[in-house]
């Protein structure tokens, strides 16, 4: 199982070289959405060790932790919670920004989204440089929730990301 999923993703997971800047190489997913059981089988090894966790809430990062994020919630009965680029939520929002290689970015989600005490399921599709997921499981904490865990489809080794979040339980379904 696990050695399928692996070859799934990452044969159906496509390089793109020098976007969205040179020297970037995207990680594309849309292949292995197109692929007839490629999101039913990312789901099911999203949630299966999650199943009877106590999952009140999973919080997807825009724009393509939606994708993933969405149908598990549905499969762990939990609520879902869109964090999203600064200035896409209608209502008072909590933002975190983060260090990009260039620059800043910031993530916010509803100041309400999140109760106290709340388990959150954080998910994403890739963890590169992980400053994303760093800033998705503060807000979630600054809301008083607790991160079960954040799960990513892919994640890319060599850029490390994983030592920004030496302090969450992170689970990749597969890694390069
Ligand atoms: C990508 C990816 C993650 C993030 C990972 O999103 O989907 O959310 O970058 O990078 P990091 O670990 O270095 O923070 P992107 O910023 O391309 O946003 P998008 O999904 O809205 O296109």
């Amino acid at each position: 199982m696990t050695a399928d999923l692996n070859t799934l993703i990452t044969r159906y997971v496509r390089d793109i070289p020098d976007y969205p800047q040179p020297g970037v190489v995207f990680k594309d997913i849309t292949p292995l959405l197109a692929h007839p059981s490629g999101l039913a089988t990312v789901v099911d090894a999203l949630v299966e060790p999650l199943q009877g966790k106590g999952i009140d809430l999973v919080a997807g990062l825009e724009a393509r932790g939606f994708i993933f994020g969405a149908p598990a919630a549905v499969r762990l009965g939990a609520g879902f919670v869109p964090l999203r680029k600064a200035g896409k939520l209608p209502s008072r929002t909590l933002s975190q920004s983060y260090d990009l290689e260039y620059g800043t970015s910031t993530v916010e989600m509803h100041a309400d989204a999140v109760a106290p005490g709340s388990r959150v399921l954080i998910v994403d599709d890739v963890l590169a440089t992980g400053g994303t997921g760093r800033a998705a499981v503060d807000l979630i904490r600054r809301a008083g929730g607790t991160v079960v865990e954040f799960s990513v489809l892919l994640e890319l080794g060599f850029l490390k990301g994983r030592e920004k979040l030496a302090d969450v339980e992170l689970r990749s379904l597969a890694t390069v």
